[in-house]
This record gives C-alpha cells, structure tokens and sequence, in this order.
C-alpha cells in the first residue's frame, strides 16, 4: 500500500515538470523536408490562420495511418511550413516563410490529446505558443474523429 502510493506521488512529481519542459524544448525533427510533402497548399481566405501558402510533411511511421484512417501510432509526426503569398501576375507564388508548426504523438501530453503541439518562428526557435489555447482546442473542435489530424492525404496526390 505504501509503495503504490510512494509510486503515486514519484508519477505526480515527475509528469507536471515534464510537460512544461517538453514544451519549452520542442524541436523541429531533422531531415523533415525529406519526408511525404503535400501539394502546394493556397489559402486565400484572410481569417484562416493558414492564410497564405503552406505546405505538410509526414513521416513514415504516420503515412499507413494517414492513408487508411484510425489512430496514429507513437512517433508519428506531422509538420506544415508556412509561407506568406506574393501575388505574380494573378498565380499565387510564395513570399516569405512565416510559421512552422508541429504536432508528434507522445502519450506523454495526456492535456493535449497526446499529441505534442509546438509552432516555430521560420528560423525553427520555438515561437512560445500556448499548446492548449492556441493549437489543441481547434483541432479538438476539427478533427477528433481522426485523431486530432486535420489535413487530409488525398491533399498529397
Ligand atoms: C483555428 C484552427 C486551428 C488552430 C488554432 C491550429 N490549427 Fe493546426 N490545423 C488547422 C487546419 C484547418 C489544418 C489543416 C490544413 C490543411 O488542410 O492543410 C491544420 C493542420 C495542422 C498540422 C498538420 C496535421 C493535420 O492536422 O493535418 C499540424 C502539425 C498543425 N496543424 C499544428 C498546429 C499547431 C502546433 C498549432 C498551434 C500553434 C495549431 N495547429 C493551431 C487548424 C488549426
């Protein structure tokens, strides 16, 4: 009895440092741009938060889940680069790169639907958003039949 609760309170101490600090340390995985990459995605609606030109990248251990559907194993990840939209002549090219955002399933951010969300400035320092507030609620609201994933494979055909 005095064990399992020892073991209940180590569990408790170490969980609610690690979150935060796994927040503050997201970092983009290496070598992403080599992975599946969708088509050049346009958004020309001002109030998407996508607005501009972005592009997703999957890696393998996603890719049998994301053609076929369910739940995405641990390790999983997704991350979409964004650009702002120069116009050339009526064809939308891209600008500068403005956001990167991340999501990886890690069974360690329970508040977040163990799914680790992170944004990233272009240069790929983490841009200090809040996972919850500014990431989880809407693809929560979006997407929870599909495991949180908004984006769609058929995107990358
Ligand atoms: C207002 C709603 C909204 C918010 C807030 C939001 N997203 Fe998304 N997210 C989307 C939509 C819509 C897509 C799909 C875009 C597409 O179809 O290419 C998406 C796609 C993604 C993807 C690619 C995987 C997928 O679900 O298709 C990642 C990674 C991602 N978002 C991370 C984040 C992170 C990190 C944050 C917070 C910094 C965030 N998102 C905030 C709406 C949102």
């Amino acid at each position: 009895m005095k064990k399992v609760l020892l073991a209940g309170l180590l569990g408790l101490a170490t969980l609610a440092p690690l979150t935060l600090s796994a927040a503050e340390k997201a970092t983009l995985p290496k070598g992403y741009e080599k992975w599946e990459k969708s088509k050049q995605q346009v958004i020309t609606d001002k109030k998407s938060l996508f607005y501009g030109i972005h592009y997703t990248y999957v890696n393998p251990k996603a890719m049998k889940t994301y053609r076929t559907g369910g739940t995405y194993p641990e390790g999983s990840t997704f991350v979409v680069v964004q650009y702002s939209i120069k116009d050339a002549g009526g064809k939308p090219t891209e600008g500068k790169k403005q956001m990167i955002v991340l999501m990886k399933k890690d069974k360690n951010f329970k508040q977040t639907g163990g799914w680790q969300y992170a944004g990233f400035n272009p240069d790929g320092r983490p841009s200090g958003l809040d996972p919850v507030s500014n990431c989880y609620e809407c693809h929560l609201k979006t997407a929870k039949g599909t495991d949180f994933i908004i984006s769609k494979y058929a995107d990358f055909k």
